[in-house]
């Protein structure tokens, strides 16, 4: 185990399932100490106790991260319970899968809340103890981040949101020496799509179209670690990810073409 690693703080939001969790685990594994940050209090509350019984120093807090002054009073918890934060993960997120015409305001609300506002609202309050400790900000984004996407106005919108927040930022911090580094994983199996919202909130009863291989929250979470330890800006995952990074850059209105007409049935709704 690295000794620097050893007692460095990681806190990760969304972290009691899919891809925080894999990400808990993988920094865990090296000797850092995990905060996992998720509304589903039991879930959380089993994950830091798994983690535990296997020698990782953990601990679990309740908190929406739509709520500034949960995020505010969650991470002053961390921050009391560990000392500081060397890397905060912004993971907490929620999709959407219905068409524009079909889709309420309030779920756009409720998708930039929790994606776009859960972020902000976190690294706002972590600010401090990550310049302190010249820390690290990792940001789940998406293929969606920076591609649009169909069936998916929301879910785009916020993760695109993501981008301009958090690069204008990496520019701003680079010389208190704290990195951001932005994450587009490709399709990976987790629970993100069982909760998917529906144009009027409930769950999506779109079907979804699965583009390339689904890759594992493990896969994820490897390739996070490397990136965080190389200080990488971005990283797009899966083969189908990269293809699409450049296709959008080189060739947008083809990468349009074939990307509605390959998830053209999502805006079928199934009864
Ligand atoms: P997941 O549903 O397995 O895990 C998400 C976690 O976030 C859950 O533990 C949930 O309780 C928590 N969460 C949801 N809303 C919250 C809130 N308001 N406050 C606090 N915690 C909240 O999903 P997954 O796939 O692990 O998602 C993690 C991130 O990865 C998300 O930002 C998602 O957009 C992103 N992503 C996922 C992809 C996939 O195919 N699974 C692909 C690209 C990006």
């Amino acid at each position: 185990m690295n000794t620097l690693q050893r007692h460095k703080v990681i806190a990760v939001t969304g972290g009691a399932s899919g891809i925080g969790l894999a990400i808990c685990r993988r920094f865990g594994s090296v000797g850092f100490r995990v905060a996992i940050i998720d509304m589903n209090t039991d879930e959380a509350s089993c994950q830091a106790s798994n983690l535990r019984s296997l020698g990782i120093e953990a601990a679990s807090f309740t908190c929406d991260v739509g709520s500034e002054n949960q995020c505010v009073q969650t991470i002053n918890a961390v921050i009391d319970t560990f000392g500081g934060i060397d890397i905060l993960v912004n993971n907490a997120g929620i999709t959407q899968r219905s068409a524009f015409t079909e889709t309420q305001t309030s779920v756009y609300r409720k998708v930039m809340d929790v994606n776009f506002f859960g972020a902000l609202y976190c690294t706002k309050a972590a600010i401090k103890s990550l310049i302190d400790r010249r820390g690290v900000i990792v940001v789940t984004s998406s293929h969606a981040g920076y591609a649009p996407l169909l069936g998916r106005t929301g879910y785009s919108a916020s993760k695109h949101a993501l981008h301009g927040l958090f690069e204008s930022l990496r520019a701003e911090i680079k010389n208190k020496g704290v990195h951001v580094m932005m994450v587009c994983p490709g399709f990976t199996k987790t629970n993100l799509q069982t909760r998917a919202l529906d144009g009027d909130g409930s769950v999506s009863h779109h079907p979804q179209s699965k583009v390339g291989k689904e890759d594992t929250a493990e896969n994820v979470a490897n390739a996070v670690y490397q990136g965080v330890i190389k200080r990488k800006n971005l990283l797009v995952l899966t083969p189908t990810g990269k293809f699409t990074y450049f296709l959008t850059r080189l060739a947008p209105g083809l990468y349009e073409r074939i990307m509605a007409k390959m998830l053209k049935d999502e805006l079928i709704r199934q009864t």
